[in-house]
């Protein structure tokens, strides 16, 4: 596992954002592999990583024709329309700026009516899909990936899961009223997150200190979801100096 530790917010949004626009570049598709496949987080701290590749491909250094995207999790029961849901917060961050085939856009629906068949789908999309390549992460302040809460264990796929009431707390400061703040979601899982390739997990801000330090240097235990990645070949926890001062 690499740690990697930059000065600013802005200097580990380049890192995250010039590693994702090179695997772009670097891209070539086949029949086999039309898609470069990239999990994508929702959250405050990949918006500066999205920015970046917005400008890029503004500066025609990039397109996202043969890019497919799968995000981690949504709310259950927010419509894509909701802007607290994480359909919205994607379109208004990231897709509606660049060229990606709407097709090739995939998030979880917190509408599904029946959730573990959508959950099923979702998982096989995936692997329909060669499986993703580069999965971007934030990281929750118990140390959560994706919805992926404290005691879920590691070989679990995509599935319903109960928020706790500290990630319901964190979130509620984008919601008008805590009783707002949906209390299950949709996530891939932990064994989905561990099959990508590549794993790109970004922290910035002193609120991180303990996750990131129970992550790279706790134990690996199901109490702190992301510790589970000290065991993943080609992981990066990316952070700026506030999120390793103890
Ligand atoms: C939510 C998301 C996570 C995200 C976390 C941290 O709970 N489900 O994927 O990593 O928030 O968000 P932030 O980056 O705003 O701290």
């Amino acid at each position: 596992m690499n740690i990697l530790s930059f000065e600013t917010v802005a200097e580990v949004a380049d890192y995250a954002a010039k590693e994702i626009m090179n695997a772009i570049k670097g891209f070539t598709p086949t029949p086999e592999k039309p898609y470069l496949v990239l999990g994508l987080p929702t959250g405050s701290t990949p918006i500066p990583v999205y920015e970046r590749l917005i400008r890029a491909y503004q500066n025609e250094e990039i397109s996202f024709k043969n890019v497919m995207t799968f995000n981690m999790d949504e709310y259950i029961g927010l419509t894509p329309d909701h802007p607290q849901s994480y359909h919205y917060f994607m379109q208004e961050n990231l897709f509606k700026y660049v060229d990606i085939p709407p097709k090739n856009i995939h998030i979880p629906d917190g509408m599904a009516n029946n959730i573990p068949a959508f959950c099923l789908s979702y998982e096989q999309a995936i692997k329909d899909a060669g499986g993703i390549d580069i999965q971007l992460a934030g990281i929750g302040e118990n140390g959560h990936l994706a919805f992926n809460e404290p005691d879920t264990t590691f070989n679990t796929p995509t599935h319903e899961q109960a928020l706790t009431q500290s990630t319901i707390e964190a979130n509620s400061r984008f919601f008008d009223k805590i009783e707002d703040v949906p209390t299950k979601a949709i996530t891939i899982g932990l064994k989905t997150i561990f099959e990508a390739r590549r794993i790109i997990v970004l922290a910035t801000g002193s609120k991180k200190v303990e996750a990131i330090h129970l992550s790279t240097k706790g134990p690996i235990s199901v109490k702190c979801p992301a510790s589970m990645l000290q065991n993943h070949s080609n992981v990066e926890f990316v952070c700026d100096k506030k999120a390793l001062e103890r």
